[in-house]
């Protein structure tokens, strides 16, 4: 079948929520895509920080098969020992005391909203529970993880949401400070803000919310479910700032390319929130996922993945810079590690649909940045590539 007639099956079938590219991926091999024509592209997007070992990883592979004949789903009635083995690898890898698997990134935000809703509950049952989230943050789809999503054109076909959210700029601890008050029962952002436009932390911001959580006894809920993973160069990216979160949540790279995800307290926080009963998933941590979660992180490791994106990210950073030097529609580029952003004054999309015809994935963030989040095991041969392709899909704006 042609591409064409793929697309046309799925548009006459599908619910059209998303605007696909016309690109009818096929296979994957290491940092390449190949569409059902055999088109090769350099993959720079990773399925949105997902496939952070490339495509068709045989380790990777070779124990999800074997899980696969093994047992693929027994329900949360029972222990499996790939759920005891995954939730040893994500506490020891995310630095927190206990975890919760859900089946995606917006659960992962529930999951995190009702333990903290929960702790102040216990405290005082006539607690307002309000949440403080960050202005151009994303944390997902679901009513939940919406409503603490601060861009409004998202939320606004969806009111009423979740109530008691404030919004606060990121980077501005002021204007955190000023929505703080004793109604406060946990402050909620990403340590790189992504879909908001590659934004990082500043660390005295990221510190500075760790101080004003404790100072008012506070939660501090920290959402690393696209810049975690290895992706900044650490295993999660809070762990360069010095401080530790009350609540973690990951996913993306976590099941790499398995669709999983998990909320992670600390101890003292999980004798004193959700207790059983107060919530669950049927599929949330099968021994499917999580034989994927537990190779993902040991496979990261053994092959010192956080270790190879800190080498080559200067690299990476230099190579943008070159571009934002030499085309006046590139205004700067920002990032940490294999996560990093053009601020241009093109369309995104366009040159995100143009960079496919060129055989390159790329992603696009906000109104007005081109992302990038190529898998974690890309080299300098391979940045030079990207390099190469960004400059024919640059040139052809000129
Ligand atoms: C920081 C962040 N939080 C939450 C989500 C939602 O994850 P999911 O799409 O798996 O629900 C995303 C997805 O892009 C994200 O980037």
């Amino acid at each position: 079948m042609k591409q064409q007639d793929y697309i046309r099956t799925a548009e006459e079938n599908l619910f059209h929520v998303y605007n696909r590219f016309p690109v009818v991926f096929d296979h994957g091999q290491g940092v390449h895509l190949y569409d059902t024509d055999g088109k090769e592209y350099l993959d720079a997007g990773s399925g949105i920080g997902v496939m952070a070992l490339g495509y068709n990883d045989l380790a990777y592979n070779r124990i999800l098969h074997e899980q696969v004949d093994r047992l693929l789903h027994s329900s949360n009635l029972y222990y499996t020992p790939q759920l005891a083995a995954a939730s040893e690898a994500v506490t020891k890898a995310t630095g927190m005391d206990r975890v919760f698997f859900t089946n995606s990134g917006a659960e992962a935000i529930e999951g995190a909203l009702k333990t903290a809703k929960k702790h102040a509950y216990l405290r005082d049952p006539k607690a307002r529970q309000e949440i403080i989230a960050m202005n151009h943050s994303f944390h997902g789809r679901t009513v939940g993880a919406l409503s603490v999503t601060g861009t409004e054109h998202y939320r606004t076909p969806f009111y009423p949401l979740m109530d008691g959210v404030r919004y606060a700029d990121f980077n501005d601890l002021a204007s955190v400070e000023a929505q703080i008050d004793d109604g406060v029962c946990a402050i909620i952002l990403e340590t790189v803000q992504g879909e908001g436009g590659v934004v990082p932390a500043d660390r005295d911001f990221l510190r500075g919310i760790r101080r004003i959580c404790d100072e008012h006894d506070i939660l501090m809920i920290i959402d690393e479910i696209q810049c975690g993973m290895g992706r900044s160069g650490k295993m999660f990216a809070y762990q360069d700032y010095g401080v530790r979160p009350d609540i973690l949540t990951t996913a993306k790279a976590l099941g790499l390319g398995l669709p999983v995800g998990a909320f992670c307290v600390r101890q003292e926080l999980a004798e004193t929130s959700l207790i059983p009963g107060d919530h669950g998933t049927t599929y949330g941590g099968n021994p499917l996922v999580c034989a994927a979660v537990t190779a993902s992180i040991h496979l990261m490791r053994q092959r010192r993945i956080p270790e190879h994106v800190t080498e080559l990210s200067p690299y990476f950073e230099s190579m943008l810079q070159k571009m934002a030097d030499r085309y006046d529609f590139i205004t700067s580029c920002r990032g940490v590690g294999f996560m990093r952003g053009l601020v241009t004054t093109l369309e995104p999309r366009l040159v995100a649909a143009r960079a496919l015809e060129e055989g390159l994935v790329i992603l696009t963030a906000g109104s007005d940045v081109i992302r990038m989040l190529p898998p974690l095991i890309f080299e300098e041969k391979d940045f030079d590539v990207l390099e190469e392709k960004l400059i024919h899909v640059f040139n052809s704006f000129c």
